[in-house]
């Protein structure tokens, strides 16, 4: 199966194979690194089944025209429920207090906080001699510090029954060349989820934790663009092919879902089996 159609905000209404939860009507979700791949879909798909969503980016103009091409194609599609509202707003994940500011966004416009996804993240490549101080320090700030900024303001708006799902990686229980600080921040990705759990778990709040493979996005666009690289690491991959970002939303759809309510401090794979070779 080809996932090339599966790029931009525009086609997200189209979900046929993700379920459909109607308890999640009119709940409300915060998600982080939402102008464009898995972050703009996971607006889509949950907005789609009645959710409101606060869609946080760093890039301010992006995020609103993400924020206005699905509003758009929501109204214009016809879907189950009345779809949820997705209102676009600026936020630096390594900034705790706009965190906080997201927080009392969506409490302001929607007087609570059900889902928080922590899904902002970035990929910086350089061979471990060439790892700058800044570079390992970004990434460790984006793609960490980022994930418990956002699980402090989440847990401090949210009800028991609540869910936060943090973006971790095959990428933490496997070794890319020339990723070492992208896969280390991954990996404390996956345990601060436990962590989180942990502690959480006494206000009722779940946090489980999602580690995608290859899956199609800009994230991923060098290694589709070079066919000889492509080739390889599909070979290492079970399933042979990447994956969409539909297929994590109806991971992480699950996951938030009252479905998943015994579920907290998992890690759950969307990789094709890619972990296991
Ligand atoms: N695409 C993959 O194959 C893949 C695989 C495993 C894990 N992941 C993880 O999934 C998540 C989403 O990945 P994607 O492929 O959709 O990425 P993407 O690069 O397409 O989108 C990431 C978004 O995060 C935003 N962002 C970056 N830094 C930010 C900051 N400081 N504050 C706020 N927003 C910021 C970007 O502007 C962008 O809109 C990331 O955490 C990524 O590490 C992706």
């Amino acid at each position: 199966m080809s996932n090339t159609e599966a790029t931009g905000p525009g086609r997200v209404l189209h979900q046929p194979m993700t379920a459909h939860y109607p308890e999640m009507a009119g709940k409300v979700a915060v998600i982080t690194g939402a102008a464009r791949g898995m972050g703009a879909r996971f607006a889509a798909g949950l907005a789609t089944r009645g959710v409101h969503v606060v869609a946080g980016d760093l890039d301010d103009a992006a995020m609103t025209a993400t924020a206005d091409e699905l509003s758009a194609a929501l109204a214009a599609e016809s879907v189950a429920d009345e779809p949820g509202r997705i209102v676009p707003s600026t936020l630096d994940v390594t900034r705790a207090e706009d965190h906080v500011a997201l927080a009392r966004r969506a409490i302001d416009e929607f007087g609570r906080i059900d889902f928080w996804v922590n899904n902002a993240g970035i990929f910086p490549f350089a061979e471990v001699p060439d790892v700058t101080p800044e570079q390992i320090r970004a990434t460790l700030s984006v793609n960490v510090e980022g994930v418990l900024f956002g699980a402090q303001a989440a847990a401090a708006r949210m009800r028991p029954g609540s869910a936060i799902v943090n973006m971790a990686s095959v990428s933490a229980v496997r070794v890319r060349r020339g990723r070492a600080a992208y896969c280390s921040s991954k990996a404390a990705v996956a345990h601060l989820t436990e962590s989180l759990a942990v502690e959480l778990g006494d206000q009722g709040i779940r946090v489980n934790s999602i580690a995608p493979g290859y899956i199609d996005t800009e994230m991923t666009r060098w290694i589709q663009d070079d066919a000889p690289a492509l080739e390889k690491a599909l070979a290492a991959v079970p399933l042979h092919r990447i994956g969409s970002p539909e297929e994590v939303f109806g991971v992480l759809l699950f996951l938030l879902s009252d479905s998943a309510r015994y579920v907290t401090g998992h890690s759950l794979a969307v990789d094709g089996g890619s972990r296991h070779v």
